[in-house]
């Protein structure tokens, strides 16, 4: 087996929640692109040539540590959400690093590391694994905007002097990536490994409601033409529309709302929220999407309002390569007997853009309280090590 150095690893980790830390717990405030997470990513492509890999940015900021000739490609993401935590990603670049250092370190054998960028949909979802998988064109992406209006293309010029060709993918043989689960089931099962048998698809998609700015004190009631009142009534009615079409596994989220000019004395004239939802099941999305469609076109008709949709972002659900998911599950069995689970995740990884290119396998380690997305997340360090050795055994068996 690779001879992984555990308190290395950990104080890799830690060194990388330095940049963006939050002052909040373990926090992180590490957005794609935002100084904190080019420094990481300058930080990180340090340690990478000090451990003999190549370091290699590509045009849109994704970050690999290349070995020489054919190799096994581990990693994850290393940006974080506006609130995030310290190890939604982070842990499966640094384990990938810790795991293709020691390997070297051994004589062999060849594995690349990659941090991939945005992962976390500052601009789009999963952007930069999205883009080198081909499940959206670069032009397409350029003109993606985040909540703030910065376009992807201004974005990614702040690194575009590092920046180099994208990375050939026939040169890596599969990819492992290792993640906190995010959710509760290993924390509640006892646990210490999830392998992952497939990852959910999601859709995303922007709605516009428009109306009437007035005076909130002048306008009657019955003559208001309000984008709140409008947004609000949507959300409330499409629960109860899909109530025949989803399952207890399926999810569906408004997380951002902008209100304008959102004053306490003015009636709301414009509301553009994110719509967001996710389920296993491809013809489900299809069905849940003409559902919003038709529902927001009903409230909006209603309620005297003009509706308009952004584009609709997506990923179809990915299930995972049997002869990778196999040789995490012989690591996760010789580490942890019986103290393992194959499980779906909620969650979306770069592993699904990535099984465009090549096999791909996750695993991962438990989340204390299945909080994530939040300053709180936090593993217990002897888990975080658990799964880097799972990882370093699935490594060696893959390429032995
Ligand atoms: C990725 O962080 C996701 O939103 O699942
Ligand atoms: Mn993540
Ligand atoms: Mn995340």
């Amino acid at each position: 087996m690779i001879p992984v150095d555990p308190q290395r690893f950990l104080d890799d980790l830690h060194h990388l929640r330095s940049f963006g830390a939050s002052g909040v717990g373990k926090g992180v405030v590490r957005p794609a692109f935002s100084e904190a997470d080019i420094a990481a990513r300058d930080w990180l492509a340090g340690r990478m040539a000090e451990a003999g890999l190549m370091p290699a940015f590509d045009p849109v900021g994704s970050l690999f540590g290349l070995a020489e000739g054919p190799s096994l490609l581990l990693g994850s993401h290393s940006d974080s959400q506006p609130e995030g935590g310290w190890l939604d990603g982070a842990l499966g670049v640094i384990a990938a690093l810790e795991v293709a250092r020691a390997a070297k370190e051994a004589g062999g054998p060849p594995l690349s590391v990659v941090s991939f960028q945005d992962e976390e949909g500052r601009f789009g979802v999963t952007t930069g694994s999205s883009i080198w998988g081909g499940n959206q064109a670069l032009a397409e992406a350029d003109t993606l905007t985040d909540a703030g209006g910065e376009t992807f293309a201004a974005a990614r010029a702040r690194m575009a002097a590092r920046a180099g060709d994208f990375v050939t993918p026939a040169q890596f043989t599969g990819f492992l990536e290792m993640h906190i689960e995010q959710g509760p089931v290993l924390d509640s099962s006892g646990d210490k490994i999830g392998v992952v048998e497939a990852i959910v698809g999601i859709r995303d998609m922007k709605i516009t409601l428009t109306g009437q700015q007035n005076h909130a004190g002048t306008t009657p009631m019955a003559l208001r033409r309000d984008a709140f009142q409008g947004m609000a009534a949507f959300s409330h009615r499409i629960n109860d529309r899909f109530r025949n079409v989803v399952t207890p596994a399926t999810v569906w989220t408004i997380g951002h709302v902008s209100l304008h000019p959102n004053a306490s004395s003015i009636v709301p004239g414009r509301a553009v929220f994110s719509m967001q939802w996710r389920d296993g099941d491809t013809a489900r999305l299809d069905r849940m999407e003409a559902i919003i469609r038709e529902t927001a076109a009903e409230v909006a008709g209603e309620m005297g309002l003009e509706l308009g949709f952004g584009p609709l972002l997506g990923l179809e659900p990915v299930a995972m390569d049997a002869r990778l998911r196999g040789a995490l599950e012989a690591g996760a069995e010789a580490e942890v007997p019986g103290g393992w689970r194959r499980m779906p995740s909620g969650a979306l990884h770069d592993a699904t853009n990535v099984a465009r290119l090549m096999p791909v396998a996750m695993l991962f380690v438990p989340s204390i309280g299945g909080i994530s997305h939040d300053f709180a997340e936090d593993t217990a360090e002897p888990d975080l090590v658990t799964g880097l050795r799972v990882l370093a055994r699935a490594a060696s068996a893959l390429t032995g």
